[in-house]
């Protein structure tokens, strides 16, 4: 895939319209994760030097069309240090525009039109600037105003860190180094299909854990207790490990759980077999035989794709064992230089973060659905837009 990139852009003095992904998490006003920021920021800097007059757009959360001002963008334009526009679609501030400036918009999801990618709000969003650029890989799944609306309008071009996704993902899909392993966990068999018969057509090995491999392990005829799992999904993970089998990737799924008798941050683990679980059991985390599988897996591959929390990582120390434990065995064999490492979306990347080990990874995504999406073969299309033909 080849992208039409910033790289040679002449924008000295050109009002520039750029698409960024600040969907982080704020909690009490401050950004607890502003890695989607950080990883912005190239393409912001590269675009002042070249004297480009930069106008933000983004979006926060699902405000549905109206302007909620809990979704403000506020707190990511003072976290950066810049001014925001209260509404989208103002432009009387771009005439104050000198070379190098930029500012935020205000939430581009305040207008129904964004979404629905209504062609007169794009045209509106485009009204006053020169050239489009996309860095927002991570909304780039969506065929929205800001994303594909505006692209059809402006002279459009993928800023660094869409082109840096793009380059990384499709190296680790064309040509990975073998044998490649793939973790997919997190909650929902519903939501991850289309992931895990991509997953299981180029892997080795797949492991499935968290609560979608207690999913499977119900459709196997497991004992689930009271745990969160999806009854309805059975036949979709049968099929999806006789999808597995016909393409000779081996599925590996939870041996053992940590339990409690409460789903609760403080309440005390147990660890049981899927034999052993109980009717008034929930399960919160992997047991100590997964993991210590999981992590002599990690350590035979050459690649390893990873994506969802094998628990409820945000509750340390007592059940973010499992996630933790891949976590360092990734980062360890990554830093031996024994293994390319490709992790995404927010909840895993939030758990590198906890563990302090997300700079040892070979290559960690901004995109949580949007990274799904891409290794699932899907065209995304804010990056289909860009493409150079
Ligand atoms: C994300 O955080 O996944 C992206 O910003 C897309 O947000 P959305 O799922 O609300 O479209
Ligand atoms: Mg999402």
């Amino acid at each position: 895939m080849k992208l039409r990139t910033i790289e040679n852009l002449d924008v000295q003095g050109k009002y520039v319209l750029l698409r960024d992904d600040f969907n982080v998490q704020i909690v009490d006003n401050k950004i607890t994760d502003p890695f989607r920021i950080e990883q912005s920021m190239p393409t912001i800097n590269a675009l002042r030097s070249a004297g480009a007059r930069i106008a933000i757009v983004a979006h926060r959360g699902r405000p549905k069309g109206e302007r909620n001002m809990e979704y403000s963008l506020q707190p990511i334009a003072d976290y950066m240090g810049i001014k925001l526009i209260p509404d989208c679609l103002d432009k009387d501030f771009l005439g104050d525009m000198r070379d190098g400036d930029v500012v935020l918009l205000e939430n581009v999801r305040f207008y129904a039109g964004e979404e629905k990618n209504d062609p007169a709000f794009a045209a509106d969003l485009a009204r006053g600037f020169d050239v489009f650029v996309n860095d927002a890989f991570a909304v780039s799944h969506r065929a929205h105003a800001s994303t594909v609306g505006v692209a059809e309008i402006l002279p459009s071009y993928a800023g660094k860190l869409l082109a840096s996704e793009i380059e990384h993902l499709s190296a680790v899909m064309e040509n990975p180094a073998r044998p490649l392993l793939s973790i997919v966990a997190g909650s929902k068999v519903s939501t991850k299909i289309g992931v895990l018969k991509a997953l299981a057509k180029l892997s080795d090995t797949l492991i499935i854990g968290g609560a979608l491999g207690t999913t499977f392990n119900y459709a196997m005829g497991g004992r689930v207790g009271n745990s969160l799992y999806e009854a309805d999904q059975k036949e979709t993970a049968l099929e999806i490990l006789d999808f597995a089998e016909k393409n000779n990737c081996r599925v590996l799924l939870p041996l053992d759980k940590g339990v409690a008798k409460e789903f609760a941050r403080d309440a005390a683990r147990m660890n049981k077999d899927f034999t052993e679980i109980e009717e008034d059991d929930v399960i919160i985390d992997a047991g100590l035989k997964t993991t210590e599988r999981d992590v002599a897996e990690i350590r035979k591959a050459k690649t390893v794709i990873w994506n969802g929390t094998v628990g409820m990582a945000e509750w340390q120390p007592t059940w973010s064992y499992g996630s933790f434990a891949i976590a360092n065995a990734i980062a360890e064999q990554t830093r031996a230089g024994n293994l390319e490492s490709i992790i995404g979306g927010g909840d895993t990347v939030a758990a590198l973060e906890a563990c302090g080990v997300k700079e040892d990874i070979t290559y960690v995504s901004t995109g949580g659905g949007a990274f799904l999406e891409f290794i699932e073969g899907r065209i995304l299309p804010g990056v289909a837009i860009l493409e150079d033909e």
